[in-house]
């Protein structure tokens, strides 16, 4: 007999092949739910395991409502923010995330941002889909130079790294914040700051790459981008709980912000949509991690991780112990 599993939202076809082949599951190719239709889905099929997404909010009252012969939820993401662990490790619920594939590609998607709005992306696209009948002076539509910049990342794990290393193709100079001062071969010349408060005036561009939470909630707000010099580029692909909304919408508006580029908001979808009203704002639907071949490996590495728990291994990717 196959294991049981339920998954909560709509995941890659490739993915939706494995779980036909090692199984049993109703929707293989994921379903859209809420909180209540898991727990009913889960209730229903028996399942011996979850797969769910960020998407899927799971406080605690979710958690205590999970039935006993569920072994293990698996979530396709790297962010944890979206659970309570202090509730899932109460309640003994083995849970794991999909860390390290994705990194690369979000990576990638921060980049984009960011040269987004130092060329102006976004708004010769605009120019080109309305018709692009006249030719531009040389002094106009321009753009800013992002090579041989300094960039600030708040946030070194994986992704700030790997941030890193584009911009140094780029010439860029690196200061980066994280709670711990990194070792030098992964440093590789970046400059650290204990506090980021000072390293903020230095930065022409900013880029976050730390995780949602209490501890992050709110960091970028009307003090803190006060403190990054006039023209810098801002760009978020981590989590938008880190910014204070109204304080970026004030910086873009005032013009000390040069631009910004966002791929993730304090309300999803839901979206503030005054952002979408300034030109110099390059936005995207959260959407980091969105290439075949990372969304095929996040939902290959919950799998592994949901195998490992149910063979009575333990799981690759535990969030708690
Ligand atoms: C992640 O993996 O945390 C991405 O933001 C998708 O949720």
């Amino acid at each position: 007999m196959k294991p049981r599993l339920i998954v909560s939202r709509q995941i890659p076809p490739d993915v939706g092949t494995r779980i036909r082949a090692e199984f049993d599951c109703p929707y293989p190719d994921g379903l859209d739910m809420d909180a209540d239709t898991v727990i009913r889905m889960l209730t229903e099929h028996r399942a011996d395991a979850l797969m769910l997404t960020s998407h899927l909010k799971f406080p605690k009252a979710v958690i205590d409502r999970i039935p006993d012969h569920v072994r293990i939820a698996a979530t396709c993401s790297v962010g944890t923010d979206h659970i309570d662990i202090p509730a899932a490790k109460a309640r003994g619920l083995p849970m794991t995330n999909t860390p390290d594939v994705l990194t690369e590609c979000t990576a990638d998607l921060a980049f984009m941002l960011l040269l987004n709005v130092f060329r102006r992306g976004a708004e010769y696209d605009q120019i080109m889909r309305r018709g692009w009948r006249e030719h531009y002076g040389l002094g106009e539509m321009m753009g800013r130079r992002a090579w041989g910049k300094t960039l600030g990342l708040i946030g070194y794990g994986r992704i700030g790294q790997a941030m890193a290393a584009r911009a140094r193709g780029f010439g860029m100079k690196i200061l980066y914040h994280s709670p711990r001062r990194a070792a030098p071969e992964l440093e590789q010349g970046a400059t650290y700051f204990a506090d980021f408060h000072q390293m903020l005036p230095h930065c022409d561009a900013l880029s976050l790459h730390a995780p949602g939470g209490t501890l992050t909630a709110g960091i970028m707000n009307a003090h803190t981008f006060g403190l990054l010099p006039k023209g810098a580029v801002f760009v978020n692909a981590s989590r938008g709980s880190l910014v204070d909304e109204e304080a970026l919408l004030d910086a873009l508006r005032s013009g000390h912000l040069y631009g910004a580029g966002l791929d993730v908001f304090h309300h999803e979808p839901d979206y503030d949509t005054r952002l979408a009203e300034m030109p110099n704002v390059f936005l995207c639907p959260h959407m980091g991690s969105a290439t075949v071949e990372t969304r095929n490996a996040m939902g290959f590495r919950a799998l592994d991780n949901i195998a490992a728990v149910l063979a009575g291994r333990p799981p690759l990717d535990p969030i708690w112990r």
